[in-house]
């Protein structure tokens, strides 16, 4: 079996404190949730083996960073050698909405594409998360076009309306950017 290739793919989590970040790395990673909150300190890690086909396995190492950290000044390292990146935020707070430029702006600033791939940036997908609470009295469904457009004018890849909770998207969203980065590799 030594046509097996292996890739090993640094994504980053970053958006507004308490959106969700490692709710959904752990929905995705260890398929657990909990409603118990103690924000991030920093950077976490999880690691996701991923039997692409097979002849690919992906290694993907997610960096969980927290929300507190866009005011903090060292993202630089964090954000090294990424090569994909989620901006999260939260449909029952429109604030962390606002939020999402901003990450955006600094990820932009701050990475990448190899030079070998041609540089630019990074592929980054937007996650609208907690979508399990829409109509109960808090946020509402994202508008389709709108969220299309707003995508394509600050260059988001796609965005999904996610849930950590329900398990709604996730795998979804992640093979999104595996499948856009084995595309430019
Ligand atoms: P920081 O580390 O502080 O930046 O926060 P975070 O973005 O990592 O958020 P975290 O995953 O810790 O979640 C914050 C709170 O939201 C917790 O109480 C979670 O249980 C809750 N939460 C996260 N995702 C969902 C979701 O999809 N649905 C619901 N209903 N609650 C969620
Ligand atoms: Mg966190």
């Amino acid at each position: 079996m030594s046509n097996v290739r292996e890739y090993l793919y640094k994504f980053l989590v970053v958006g507004d404190l308490g959106t969700g970040k490692t709710s959904i790395i752990k929905r995705y990673v260890h398929n657990i949730f909990s409603m118990h909150y103690k924000s991030t300190i920093g950077v976490d890690f999880a690691l996701k083996v991923i039997q692409w086909s097979p002849e690919i396995v992906v290694r993907l190492q997610l960096w969980d960073i927290a929300g507190q950290e866009r005011f903090g000044n060292m993202t630089r390292v964090y954000y090294k050698e990424a090569l994909g990146a989620f901006v999260v935020y939260d449909v029952t707070r429109p604030q962390t909405f606002e939020g999402v430029r901003k990450w955006k702006a600094d990820l932009d600033s701050k990475i990448s594409l190899p030079e070998a791939w041609g540089g630019g940036n990074i592929p980054v997908v937007l996650l609208a998360n907690k979508s399990d609470l829409i109509g109960e009295g808090h946020g509402q469904h994202a508008n389709p076009t709108e969220m299309d457009t707003f995508c394509k004018e600050n260059g988001f890849i796609k965005w999904f309306e996610t849930s950590a909770k329900d398990n709604t998207n996730i795998d979804e969203a992640a093979r999104h950017l595996v499948t856009t980065i084995l595309g430019i590799e």
